[in-house]
């Protein structure tokens, strides 16, 4: 390892996460008692401009009004994005009125560091004032050619910054891709035309101690296209998934968690290294294959989640 490490900044259970728009009273209820571990209330993309004032008061009902930590819930607000005029609204009024009760702020549209050193300050300044002891944490949506630029810069931000999420939706915009389908493949590319993107954000996740999640697919009528989107992130090293849909909440938690036989295997992992540490030995075998101290880090990774989803 080198003599720099940057630990896990904060471990949430995160496999799934439900998007849902605070104009609908009625959604975040059902959301409340759904089976997603995670759910944002949208201020942003998912609300009409005309709808934004509303939604902003639902938010801060629902997050006054329901227990989200008794439901086995972390809770979250889309703020608007900054080049907007609803975003400072939306943290003042969040903030000020429950900045107690909701665990993070995801920030939209993140391009510099700058954009996630104002939303800090601000948090800062309204906990102080209003003498919470709680603390939000922040994420950031990397859904920008700009934000995808200075990804590496983002994810080092610090201070409440703990996780990063990929908005393939806005990057495909952005990005001037030729699509119009949220998360989908494009037939006409060779493999996943997200792949290098997703790859190059977890890498900046994973190095500077963030989570790292994938954002939407739009086709809820395809669980299988859900699902195989779903695996490739996981096998990228994302913890989670979007979903915008709550049928789609299922299959993000049957895939980021890990299988009965993969949490058998890394116990075994971990008993076969003990038995071969036992006798002076630091690699040993397993099934045939060659196991060891890289091993037991994977099978701790393995572990440490099958812990987390049994505590839930
Ligand atoms: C999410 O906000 C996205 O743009 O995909
Ligand atoms: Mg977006």
């Amino acid at each position: 390892m080198s003599h720099t490490l940057h630990p896990m900044r904060k471990a949430r259970l995160q496999r799934s996460e439900l998007a849902v728009p605070a104009s609908n009273p009625a959604m975040i209820d059902k959301a409340a008692d759904g089976p997603t571990d995670y759910v944002f209330l949208d201020l942003e993309d998912a609300i009409a401009p005309s709808e934004k004032v509303q939604a902003r008061k639902n938010a801060i009902q629902a997050l006054n009004d329901i227990d989200w930590r008794a439901k086995g819930k972390t809770v979250s607000v889309r703020i608007n994005g900054l080049d907007t005029h609803y975003m400072y609204r939306d943290v003042v009024d969040v903030m000020e009125q429950a900045g107690d009760k909701v665990d993070t702020l995801l920030v939209p549209k993140v391009g510099v560091t700058g954009d996630l050193y104002m939303v800090e300050a601000m948090v800062n300044q309204i906990e102080q004032a209003k003498g919470f002891t709680t603390r939000v944490g922040l994420e950031a949506l990397i859904e920008t050619a700009l934000g995808m630029a200075n990804v590496e810069a983002i994810a080092q931000f610090g201070g409440r910054l703990e996780a990063l999420h990929f908005g393939v939706a806005d990057f495909a915009a952005s990005m001037r891709a030729r699509t119009t389908n949220i998360g989908g493949l494009n037939p006409h590319y060779p493999g996943d035309q997200w792949h290098a993107s997703i790859s190059r954000m977890v890498v900046a996740c994973r190095a500077y101690g963030l989570r790292a999640i994938d954002g939407p697919f739009g086709d809820f009528s395809d669980p299988e296209g859900y699902k195989d989107g779903a695996r490739r992130a996981a096998a990228l090293g994302c913890e989670g998934k979007w979903a915008i849909h709550p049928s789609q909440i299922a299959l993000a938690n049957e895939v980021f968690s890990p299988p009965e036989a993969e949490v058998t295997r890394a116990r075994r992992i971990i008993e076969e290294l003990r038995k071969a540490e036992a006798q002076g030995k630091g690699a040993a075998q397993l099934d045939g294959r060659m196991i060891d101290a890289a091993s037991e880090r994977m099978a701790m990774n393995v572990l440490v989640l099958a812990d987390a989803i049994a505590a839930k």
